[in-house]
């Protein structure tokens, strides 16, 4: 292949901008409660990215307890929070950043004719004074500003200049070009981050932010690589709004496998957390990864026709641009069973990264051991799966599932007993539905009282094979209130019954807390 010259001539960094979790959670049925967030937080700074997009401080006080506890907690990547260009908005986006080490504000409005006239109803120079408002509003309360034209792709090349150029004036640092609704082709999208770069007088930073419409968001993340953007915007297993943004797997393995395509451009990531990533990120979202997936799916480094087999074994690079290590797909990682001690678990789980300590190694471990005498091996994801489920459910101490009996088959009416306890006090219930996890779910809910809607199922296997775990993820809603729970085990039923008592623990606990902040709200008010 003939290497193209690139058309930027300059070096450097390729700053990994992750908005996993505000963009990526936008994506349909997601809902990640604080919680989950700081996980997935924790796991992206241990992953190296340079950003971490947090959420949009504005949209809900969740959402802005979320962005709070991460600018709190995390160290390592700058934290940002999104914000409109309403004055109020960039202030409470500043507040929920307000205990970062670093914090970023990125400001955004729409600015292509469709959006402008049907969504904003605001003429281009009313929005042109939108831009200087929030920019410069931004700007007074942090050095680091980012701001965005949306739907960049379809604005009108010459207002999108006048914006930008307006938005640095004001104080933007960064400049984002949005392909909102993933409608730029390679070239073009290039060629469009090139003008503005060309064009555009002042000291900032271009950044690309690509949907995948046309699943060309990696593409065309690369192309505005080339073309002199030094931030790309990216979401682990490339989640986000309708088909999702750029993978953010993708556009580092592309640059870190790509050298004489991207001379001189490197990214931070530490690559061989990237299936690990990958894995927190499917887990927490609900959001299962395709087999073939590039980069973290599970077929990304199986070979199954005898030629390439063969290849392979002679030479791995044969049929392979990466190794498997690097992206942290390990093979052949083996293997804990029944007979292990707590200390060879707790050190499997140490090489994971994963440090647990006192009851809660105590509680993981007791499961592990539960477990292991149901399946003859647990891999390193079985052991990850177990221990979130157990430290999660653990750290949440709501009702714990001691019994769960079901019953059922092609001839009889399908039922459960189930009994919960919590605070050393234990209830029963009994229940039929139209197969045997409905019945353990409807029992679960006889037992704890909390009327719920089941919104979302979703049930996968933690590895392959006839013993492999099966991991459960739900979502209930109740009250207007959302919250997902995960249980794992070789039996699907009671990974589902696991899964659902976990949910109904986090509707309660969000119920506490929101009493809390309305009894604090009342007595703020209360002169
Ligand atoms: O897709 C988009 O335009 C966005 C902006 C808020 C950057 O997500
Ligand atoms: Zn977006």
């Amino acid at each position: 292949m003939t290497a193209i010259p690139a058309t930027n001539e300059a070096k450097g960094d390729v700053v990994i901008f992750d908005t996993t979790l505000r963009d990526g959670e936008q994506a349909p049925g997601i809902a990640l409660d604080p919680g989950e967030k700081l996980e997935i937080a924790e796991q992206l700074a241990r992953l190296g990215v340079d950003y971490l997009e947090a959420g949009f401080p504005v949209a809900s006080p969740g959402e802005f307890e979320a962005v709070r506890a991460i600018a709190r907690t995390i160290e390592g990547p700058v934290i940002c929070g999104l914000s409109r260009t309403q004055l109020a908005d960039v202030d409470r986006c500043h507040e929920a950043l307000a205990e970062a080490e670093r914090a970023r504000i990125h400001v955004f409005i729409s600015t292509s004719p469709s959006h402008m006239e049907h969504m904003l109803k605001m003429t281009a120079d009313q929005v042109l004074a939108e831009v200087r408002q929030g920019v410069g509003r931004a700007a007074e309360h942090v050095g680091d500003v980012e701001f965005s034209p949306q739907d960049a792709t379809r604005t009108p090349l010459e207002f999108m200049l006048e914006v930008l150029a307006a938005a640095v004036a004001a104080g933007a640092t960064t400049l984002n070009i949005p392909d909102t609704v993933g409608y730029g082709i390679p070239w073009d999208f290039g060629d469009l981050v090139a003008y503005v770069r060309r064009e555009v007088p002042g000291d900032y930073v271009i950044s690309t932010h690509c949907h995948n419409d046309l699943g060309l968001a990696t593409a065309n993340s690369l192309a505005g690589v080339r073309a002199g953007a030094r931030q790309v915007e990216v979401c682990v297993n490339g989640i986000g709004e309708r088909a999702g943004n750029a993978a953010l797997e993708e556009v580092v393995m592309a640059l870190a496998t790509r050298p004489d395509q991207f001379p001189g451009l490197a990214t931070r990531i530490r690559t061989e957390e990237l299936a690990r990533t990958s894995r927190l990120v499917s887990r927490l979202t609900g959001y299962q990864l395709q087999w073939n997936k590039a980069v973290v799916g599970r077929n990304a480094f199986a070979h199954e026709s005898g030629i390439h087999q063969h290849g392979v074994l002679a030479e791995r690079s044969t049929y392979e641009i990466m190794e498997a290590a690097a992206v942290g797909q390990s093979a052949g990682q083996i293997v804990l069973g029944k007979h292990s001690g707590r200390h060879a678990f707790s050190q499997s789980l140490e090489k994971l990264g994963i440090i647990v300590r006192g009851a809660a190694l105590d509680a993981a471990f007791a499961r592990f051991k539960e477990l292991a005498d149901r399946k003859v091996q647990l891999t390193d994801a079985d052991l990850e799966a177990i221990v979130e489920e157990e430290v999660g459910s653990a750290l949440e101490a709501g009702f714990a599932l001691e019994q769960l009996e079901v019953q059922g088959g092609t001839s009889a009416v399908p039922r459960a007993r189930v009994v919960v306890s919590r605070d050393g006090r234990r209830s029963e219930a009994v229940a039929e539905g139209d197969g045997m996890i409905d019945a353990a779910c409807r029992a679960i809910k006889g037992a704890t009282g909390l009327s719920a809607e089941l919104t979302s199922f979703n049930v996968s296997s933690v590895t392959g094979g006839i013993d492999a775990l099966g991991d459960v993820v739900v979502q209930l809603e109740s009250e207007g209130l959302k919250a997902s729970g995960r249980g794992v085990s070789t039996d699907v039923v009671e990974a589902a019954a696991r899964a659902y008592l976990a949910a109904v623990n986090r509707v309660l606990r969000a119920r506490a807390r929101a009493g809390a902040v309305v009894a604090t709200r009342r007595e703020e008010a209360t002169p």
